[in-house]
């Protein structure tokens, strides 16, 4: 099935729609399962993401689907003048505004209700834009990277990190198992959704991840993209500019 087409509820609503709803719904529980889940690890490879920004030392910086802030918060170690996170569920950055708060990071990250593949920043705005666990979800991915495309600035860099399909066999087994039994029950027992963490397993899998999105970024006209697969490939972070 084409990734576009994967969807929460496979309902008749967008697939942007039940996107929203199921992170609206899932969004007190969205911290705590991240953590459990990956055993912390995602903080890690945001840190690895961010790392790869820091030569250029971007100025102004885009946080897309940036649900609980994370990754925006992360990107403030860059000492940014200004960081603007966008997200469609106004669930998640509730608790995005909350952390942001107790961090005293409210002046510099700012977190507004916004679609990628719609977003209306001028051209060339950003110096750099971020996306976490995002492009997964986007409605179409190719809309929403061309978007992103358009409003970062020439030479500006896209990091992106994203969930990818390990290749080694053995890998790929225990990565079945976890994501196809451990993942969805202790998201349905957790979480207030039943769906969300199933989603989760099959969008990953549709996903085209590694050469394939790549291909995509470099179709799209993004220079100097490479990808590179963290954690024996359950993840991969993929790097491209302007
Ligand atoms: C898995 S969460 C990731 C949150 C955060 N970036 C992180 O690293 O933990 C995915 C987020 O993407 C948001 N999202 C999905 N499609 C989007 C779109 N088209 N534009 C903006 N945000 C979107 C969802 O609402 C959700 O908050």
């Amino acid at each position: 099935m084409l990734h576009d087409n994967v969807t929460p509820y496979q309902s008749s609503d967008s697939k942007k729609e039940q996107v929203a709803q199921m992170f609206d719904n899932i969004a007190n529980r969205y911290d705590f399962l991240n953590t459990l889940l990956s055993a912390g690890t995602h903080k890690g490879w945001r840190k690895k993401c961010v790392n790869l920004l820091k030569t250029k030392q971007p100025k102004v910086i885009l946080d897309v689907a940036t649900g609980t802030g994370d990754f925006a918060i992360e990107c403030a170690k860059l000492n940014p003048e200004k960081i603007i996170g966008i997200d469609i569920s106004d669930g998640m950055m509730q608790f995005g505004r909350e952390k942001l708060k107790k961090l005293k990071l409210e002046s510099l990250i700012t977190l507004e209700n916004g679609n990628a593949e719609t977003v209306a920043f001028p051209d060339n705005t950003f110096d750099a834009i971020v996306v976490g666990f995002g492009v997964r979800n986007f409605q179409n991915l190719e809309i929403g990277l061309d978007n992103l495309y358009r409003i970062l600035k020439p030479g500006g860099q896209l990091v992106i990190l994203e969930f990818a399909y390990p290749t080694n066999w053995f890998i790929k087994g225990l990565y079945n198992f976890y994501f196809s039994y451990i993942t969805p029950l202790v998201g349905k027992i957790f979480s207030n959704d039943n769906r969300a963490y199933t989603y989760l397993t099959e969008s990953v899998k549709a996903f085209p991840n590694n050469e394939k999105f790549v291909a995509i970024l470099n179709k799209l006209k993004f220079k100097n993209t490479n990808f590179k697969g963290l954690s024996f490939g359950v993840a991969a972070i993929y790097y491209a500019e302007k």
